[in-house]
Parts: C-alpha cells; sequence; structure tokens
C-alpha cells in the first residue's frame, strides 16, 4: 500500500515525503508543478503530473496505485494574491479539492490528512486560538480552506473518507540536510525576506507597522519549524489508522514572536547587522496570532520540537546560504 501525497514538490509537501519515506512508507506524488519543484521530489518516490482538477487522470492513478491514504497540500497560499484574484484561489483550492474527494469516495479510499491554516480564524477573538473559536476568514485563501474543511466533514458524514485537517500557523524553517526548503515566487513570508539581506539580493527589510498593541510595536506571530509540520501530519495519518474520528487541529510554536525579535535573533544566526525600514501597516494583518495546539499534543501526541527562534533560522539560514536562488 503506498500514500499519496498530493502536492509532494512544495514547500511543506516535500518535507513529509521526506519523513514518510524515512518512516519506511512507500510514497506516490501528485503535483501540478505550479508551484512544486521537481528537484524536491527524491528519487525513490514515483511523480505523476498533473492538476488534480483533471478527473480522469486522477482516476487513472487510483486505478494503478494502491493507495491507503491522501495527505493534500494542493493548493495556492498566497493571502495577498488571493485578494486580487478570488476565483483563481476558488477554482484552484476548491475545484481541485473536489475532484479528488469525488475520485477519492468512488475508489472507497479511507483516509486524508490535508492542510488547512490559521487563516481560516480571521481576526482572533482571543490568544491562544482554540480548534472552535469562531472561524470567520478576511481573505479568499482563508475562505477557500475553511470550504474545503467542509466538503470534507459533510462528505464524511454522507459516508465519504475519514479526515484529519491541520491549521498551520506560520510555517518556517528547513530540512536538517539543506537540500530542500522554501523557494516561493514571488517570496511574501518573514524569515526568507529577512535572509535575503545578509545573501546581498535585498538592502534591508521592511517592518509592516510598529504600532501595533504588542510590546514592541510589532505584530506577533505562532512560528512552527516545518519538520514539526510534517511529523503532524505522519501523526494524524496514523491517528486516522488506529480509527480516529474525523477531525481539525492548530499546529503552532505556542509561542508568539514579534516581527523585530525574528530580525534580531537572524542578525544573531548570521552574525551580520540586517539593516531595517519601519513601513506602514501592511492590509489584512491581526496583531497577534497564537494556537492552542494541546489538541494535537493530547489526541495526536504531537510535540513540536525545533521550537526557539535560533535553530528556526539556523536551518532556513542553511538552505538559502547553500541555494541563494532557491531550486534554480
Ligand atoms: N512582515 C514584515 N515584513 C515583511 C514581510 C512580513 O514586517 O517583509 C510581517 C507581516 O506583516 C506579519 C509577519 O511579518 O506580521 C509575518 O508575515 P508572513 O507574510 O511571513 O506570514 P503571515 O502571518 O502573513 O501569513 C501566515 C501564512 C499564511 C496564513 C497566515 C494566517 O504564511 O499562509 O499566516 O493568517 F494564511
Amino acid at each position: 500500500m503506498s500514500v499519496l501525497v498530493v502536492g509532494g514538490a512544495g514547500y511543506i509537501g516535500s518535507h513529509t515525503v521526506r519523513r514518510l519515506l524515512e518512516a519506511g512508507e512507500d510514497v506516490v506524488i501528485v503535483d501540478a508543478l505550479y508551484t512544486g519543484h521537481k528537484e524536491a521530489v527524491p528519487e525513490n518516490c514515483r511523480l505523476y503530473e498533473f492538476d488534480i482538477r483533471d478527473e480522469a487522470a486522477l482516476d487513472e492513478l487510483f486505478k494503478n496505485e494502491e493507495i491507503d491514504t491522501v495527505i493534500h497540500f494542493g493548493a495556492f497560499s498566497i493571502v495577498g494574491e488571493s485578494m486580487k484574484d478570488p476565483l483563481k484561489y476558488y477554482d484552484n483550492n476548491l475545484g481541485g479539492t473536489l475532484s479528488l474527494l469525488k475520485v477519492m469516495t468512488r475508489h472507497r479510499i479511507p483516509r486524508i490528512v490535508f492542510s488547512s491554516t490559521a487563516a481560516t480564524y480571521g481576526e482572533p477573538e482571543q490568544i491562544p486560538i482554540h480548534e472552535n473559536d469562531k472561524t470567520s476568514p478576511t481573505n479568499p485563501y482563508g475562505e477557500t480552506k475553511l470550504a474545503m474543511e467542509k466538503m470534507f466533514h459533510w462528505s464524511n458524514l454522507a459516508g465519504g473518507p475519514n479526515y484529519v485537517a491541520l491549521r498551520y500557523f506560520n510555517a518556517c524553517g528547513a530540512d536538517e540536510s539543506a537540500e530542500i526548503g522554501e523557494d516561493h515566487n514571488p517570496e511574501t513570508h518573514l524569515i526568507p525576506l529577512i535572509l535575503q539581506v545578509p545573501l546581498g539580493t535585498r538592502d534591508k527589510i521592511s517592518i509592516f507597522g510598529t504600532d501595533y498593541q504588542t510590546p514592541d510595536g510589532t505584530c506577533i506571530r505562532d512560528y512552527i519549524h516545518v519538520d514539526d509540520l510534517a511529523n503532524a501530519h505522519i501523526l494524524a495519518m496514523n491517528y486516522l489508522r488506529d480509527g480516529g474520528k474525523s477531525d481539525v487541529f492548530n499546529l503552532g510554536n505556542g509561542t508568539g514572536f514579534s516581527v523585530r525579535q525574528v530580525i534580531d535573533a537572524a542578525e544573531e544566526v548570521v552574525g551580520t547587522a540586517i539593516p531595517r525600514e519601519e513601513k506602514e501597516r501592511r492590509e489584512g494583518d491581526p496583531a497577534k496570532l497564537v494556537a492552542s495546539s494541546n489538541k494535537a499534543k493530547e489526541v495526536l501526541g504531537w510535540t513540536p520540537e525545533k521550537t526557539d527562534l535560533p535553530t528556526i533560522i539556523s536551518s532556513a539560514w542553511k538552505w538559502h546560504r547553500s541555494h541563494p536562488e532557491g531550486f534554480r
């Protein structure tokens, strides 16, 4: 039996593929390579290159392979882009998931673990954020992820696959080997942007907003290492294999760090000053997002291990320094 990883050539997907192989799983990947990278796919797994909205191609795949579990990362994930082109997000994120779910149901595939996001909550009512807090996304990206969760919920009640939805907070860091890491185009995330300064491809880092109601005035986020996220997928898969019920889990570090704290920690790691520029707030940024991950700890037995900023940033720095142009 094999595990099908949809979007296995992407950032979090490729890290999870490595952990699955280490755990002795046979891995099949489907990726349209819109944002994923062929170079991130290890040789010892089978890569199918197509868009999961292609139901006939998916059907063929499920006929050829014996799939036991699906892990689904295949979605667009840039908040700003989703505001400018919402239908692109509805089309790909929901269209792809609908097609996947239809084919999985037809082939009686019993379970799926999939990526959701902190963006399903929108502006939080309390910190830390719990899974049953109000979900009210403030952008189309978060809306499509919440709709995906609901699609799985209702289809599961009607006999479709059991599922675990994992709501990631701020994914960051890279594999110890530095063979794979974050490579987005355009890059919008804080840590890779900061590291472009010591790499020499950016003069300074912009701080978006210094007047938030936080101790140093900058936004606080919950940065969670991609290896810890990858491990959570394996635990979630095994939880479902052991008969666990469909559910939703936050995945965060449990500690918030401000933008200034992240830049300061990066200066320590790289050993040079990182010039910064204070800018206006970025539209739609909540002041503070920090997860309660107690449920994942209690139910899945998940404990994030790479939780301090120097560890997170060092691993990202090792990747970016050895791959200044990403996978190119
Ligand atoms: N930031 C800067 N300067 C930059 C880039 C970012 O100050 O050049 C700040 C942002 O304003 C924010 C923080 O750094 O306060 C983190 O920003 P990111 O863009 O790295 O991450 P977000 O918190 O905006 O987004 C993350 C995930 C999304 C998810 C969202 C949930 O990347 O996929 O959390 O709200 F939707």
